[in-house]
């Protein structure tokens, strides 16, 4: 089956921003459509977002946030190159690369790249007669993830209403992913009806996560910690936070708003450590900044040995920032965004590498997301163990959530325990 035709044109993302959209067309009369996410607490080594940004065609209503320049290169310069072409995903991927081999896709956009790379890939499952999941994993059956899930929500998402970014909860103990998402819905519940004491209650943040404010990360753990309790599920379901802590590291330290101490690196170590030994904590992610190797190695080596240090702005699936972190024993687990790294087949290489060299691997959704569903197929199709997706508010997460019930009832499937 080849490619007919290739269009791509600006949709909105879920904070109303303007994202890529691609529709293919094959040669047997279907249509295929795949659209990016968008990241707000982004890492320095992601690969590039194009954005018009003042002049030219930013003339519009959207800030220079508009992506007509990336709509334009798929258009102009990467359709050319794909009308005829037969459906083969790493050819593909490698002609996108010869577009443009600069790193991190800085001239025609990782937005650009990511959207034509995802919707490939997409049409080649449907010309195998395969679900997007069973593509890459056509027999045998499937691994839900585990999902870690938004209940509260501060840093870049939140106005920082906390300092951290999300507080978020792990059902390890449920035997279903169904059975998971019915726990994490009863803990939200609850945390929204009782947070009326620290602050607007419907305040909903970037990724569907509660905005509640608080004195510490402490409190805000105790909070959902006693919601856990109250539902009977202690023990059940632990807690996950992402620090997110690149947002307030500037000129070697570690400010927090909320208590207005300041931390060297080192005392930094110190208070994550007191942080993951006090509560029940299973994943912590970005405890350190995206450049602080020591900071991340020295917690490495000292932190319980359950506990997953899982990086994102650290590796921004980037295969040579995680094969440095391999080496150094920075972190446990990598979170994969596949807009941190621009193409379906070097994100899916980067998490390969991961599970190979024992790291978790925990696909992610970004804080701007669309109704697209297909990071559930990778993360299923891709045997990721782990999904993180914000909360369960918003059709761009449920999108996700009832992809994988979707799955978990028509498929052979099991879910994954990796805590
Ligand atoms: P982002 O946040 O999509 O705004 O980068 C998600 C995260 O930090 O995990
Ligand atoms: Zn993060």
């Amino acid at each position: 089956m080849n490619i007919k035709k290739v269009l791509a044109y600006q949709v909105l993302d879920s904070r109303g921003r303007p994202t890529v959209a691609v529709t293919l067309t094959l040669s047997d009369g279907s249509m295929h459509t795949a659209r990016v996410p968008s990241g707000a607490s982004t890492g320095a080594h992601e690969a590039h977002e194009l954005r018009d940004g003042g002049g030219g065609k930013a003339e519009n209503f959207y800030g220079g946030k508009s992506v007509f320049s990336a709509v334009a290169n798929v258009n102009e310069i990467i359709a050319p190159k794909l009308i005829g072409h037969s459906l083969n995903p790493a050819a593909i991927d490698g002609i996108l690369v010869e577009v443009d081999p600069t790193p991190g896709h800085q001239r025609i956009g990782a937005n650009a790249t990511l959207a034509t790379s995802l919707v490939v890939a997409k049409a080649s499952a449907h010309a195998s007669g395969k679900s997007l999941a069973r593509f890459y994993q056509p027999t045998g059956p499937l691994l839900i993830p585990m999902p870690m899930v938004n209940i509260l929500s501060g840093g870049a998402h939140a106005n920082r209403s906390l300092d951290i970014q999300d507080v978020l909860v792990i059902p390890h103990a449920a035997q279903s992913f169904a059975e998971a998402l019915s726990w994490i819905v009863a803990i939200r519940e609850r945390a929204a009806s009782d947070g009326k004491s620290h602050g607007v209650t419907h305040l909903v943040a970037d990724e569907g996560g509660l905005g509640l404010s608080f004195a510490s990360t402490d409190d805000a753990c105790e909070f959902v910690l006693a919601q856990i309790e109250l539902l009977g599920l202690s023990g059940k379901v632990s807690l996950a936070l992402d620090i997110a802590s690149t947002q307030f590291f500037a000129a070697n330290k570690y400010s927090l708003t909320t208590s207005g101490k300041t931390f060297s690196s080192e005392e930094f170590v110190n208070e994550m450590l007191n942080l993951v030994n006090t509560y029940p904590i299973s994943s912590i992610e970005d405890p350190f900044a995206e450049d602080d190797w020591a900071a991340w190695s020295a917690f490495t080596a000292q932190a319980p040995d359950k506990l997953q240090i899982l990086g994102d702005d650290l590796f921004t699936t980037n295969l040579h920032r995680l094969e440095r972190g391999i080496a150094e024993k920075s972190a446990t687990a990598i979170l994969i965004k596949a807009n941190q790294n621009g193409l379906v087949t070097s994100t899916h290489r980067v998490l390969d590498h991961a599970q190979a060299n024992n790291f978790a691997t925990v696909v992610s959704a970004r804080s701007g997301e669309t109704e697209d569903s297909w990071l559930a197929d990778l993360a299923i199709g891709w045997r990721a163990g782990q999904i993180k997706v914000g909360s369960t508010h918003g059709s761009e997460r449920t999108a996700k959530w009832n992809r994988l019930l979707e799955i978990e009832a028509l498929d052979e499937t099991e879910f994954s325990k990796p805590f």
